[in-house]
């Protein structure tokens, strides 16, 4: 029995020990040559994309701000869903941490609770993810992607002159600047010229239908307009620590409780100095800060000299069923808009040991893009919301900023906000 069963295995290898004895090279060899192709091939395909690109868009190379947003758009589109799709939502999750170091917002945002109360703070965090995928990934012009923005719009608006154009600036500026720092840093590669303009153009149009003035013309004087802004207005306060405080421990809610204090110094880590100290957070131990760091080195060189590129574009964008309404396959903190299926049961177990799982509690019948954002503005949005995408579409098709001027204002309900 076992002789015949094994038989074919020994033939095989008695094959491949002839073929190395015709070509006089010892097996290890082979296997040597064998990883040498490999890495070879790694280093071929990694830049093949990048290479693409290069000739696709070959015509904006020279001026990368002849970039119309939806030129921007596709290329943008590449960095967030192939290129680097976890570094960038990464670099945006920590954008969203730094708002929280301008002290004159955090003190409408403990005053709208939504943020920092235990309950509400899951659901903002994934409405907020839900909101940005829909018009970055989907696009500003979609019905869906203009949808997202004008609710994003009329959120923001309830609250008036209490928001500040050069806070929505900032916001903006966050959003544009710290993805690029994040992928400059720690990716396999950094980001060329014409990708960080294409993802400054894209927002740039975004922060214009926000209603957001005199945004600065390049992505240099944007930064350098951040910079200004911060040293007067990014300090210490007790709101902005308990905006961080309540996001951190979304973050880290499902860290085992031993390790919690050292996950929350490495992501301490990950900030700068200003930014660490606005948020109230102390030094994190020095062996720390470089434990990580050298863990997102260490990943840079495998996937630069190990890792064949990914095969496809992700696809994180909700799918809608016959109904019409969305429902997400993906979620970072709490399952919303899941469909409860076994599969979706499986994994809120595995991720959160069954503490959180897809059900009526997190709206498992899926989603309209107009209900997004606290429930109780669910109804009353939703007509002045239409209305506005409308408009923003109409806005598009006449030629936008580039035809009409900027910033777009929704006509029948003008901003009142940004004062
Ligand atoms: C693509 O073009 C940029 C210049 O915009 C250059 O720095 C880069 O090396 C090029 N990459 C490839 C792979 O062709």
């Amino acid at each position: 029995m076992f002789e015949i069963s094994s038989s074919p295995m020994k033939n095989k290898a008695v094959e491949l020990m002839g073929l190395t004895k015709i070509l006089q090279l010892p097996l290890w060899s082979l296997l040597g040559i064998g990883v040498v192709l490999y890495l070879g091939l790694v280093q071929i395909l990694r830049f093949r994309s990048l290479r693409k690109l290069n000739k696709t868009y070959a015509a904006y190379l020279h001026d990368p701000y002849s970039l119309d947003y939806k030129t921007a758009h596709q290329i943008m589109r590449r960095v967030i869903l192939y290129e680097t799709p976890f570094m960038y939502a990464f670099g945006t999750q920590w954008a969203l941490l730094k708002t929280y170091t301008v002290a004159s917002g955090t003190t409408l945002l403990v005053q709208t609770g939504q943020l920092t109360s235990d309950s509400t703070v899951g659901k903002r965090a994934e409405d907020t993810g839900v909101i940005l995928a829909e018009f970055l990934v989907g696009s500003v012009d979609s019905d869906r992607g203009s949808k997202a923005l004008a609710k994003m719009n009329w959120l923001h608006r309830r609250y008036g002159s209490k928001i500040k154009q050069p806070e929505l600036l900032h916001t903006l500026a966050m959003f544009v600047l710290e993805p690029i720092r994040w992928l400059n840093e720690r990716e396999w590669r950094p980001l060329t010229e014409i990708e960080k303009v294409a993802i400054y153009v894209y927002w740039k149009e975004i922060g214009n239908r926000m209603g957001i003035k005199d945004i600065p013309d390049t992505l240099e004087e944007l930064e350098v307009w951040a910079a200004k802004f911060e040293e007067k207005n990014v300090y210490f306060t007790k709101n902005n620590q308990m905006c961080a405080e309540a996001t951190m421990g979304l973050f880290l809610r499902n860290v085992p409780l031993v390790l919690r204090g050292f996950a929350q110094h490495a992501a301490v880590s990950l900030f700068e100095e200003q930014s660490r100290l606005a948020l109230g957070y102390e030094n994190p131990p020095i062996w720390i800060a470089k434990l990580v760091a050298s863990a997102f080195h260490i990943r840079k060189l495998i996937i630069r000299h190990l890792f064949l590129p990914r095969l496809h574009e992700l696809d994180p964008l909700a799918k809608p069923d016959s109904s019409g309404r969305l429902y997400r396959n993906a979620w970072a903190f709490e399952p919303w808009y899941v469909k409860a299926t076994v599969k979706s049961w499986l994994e809120g177990w595995f991720w959160t040991s069954g503490k959180v799982l897809p059900g009526p509690a997190y709206k498992s019948n899926g989603f309209l893009v107009e209900e997004l954002g606290p429930v109780e503005y669910e109804k009353s949005s939703k007509e002045p919301v239409a209305k506005e995408a409308e408009e923003m579409q109409a806005y598009a098709s006449k030629g936008g900023a580039v035809a009409l001027g900027c910033p777009f204002y929704s006509v029948g309900y003008p901003p009142k906000y940004g004062a």
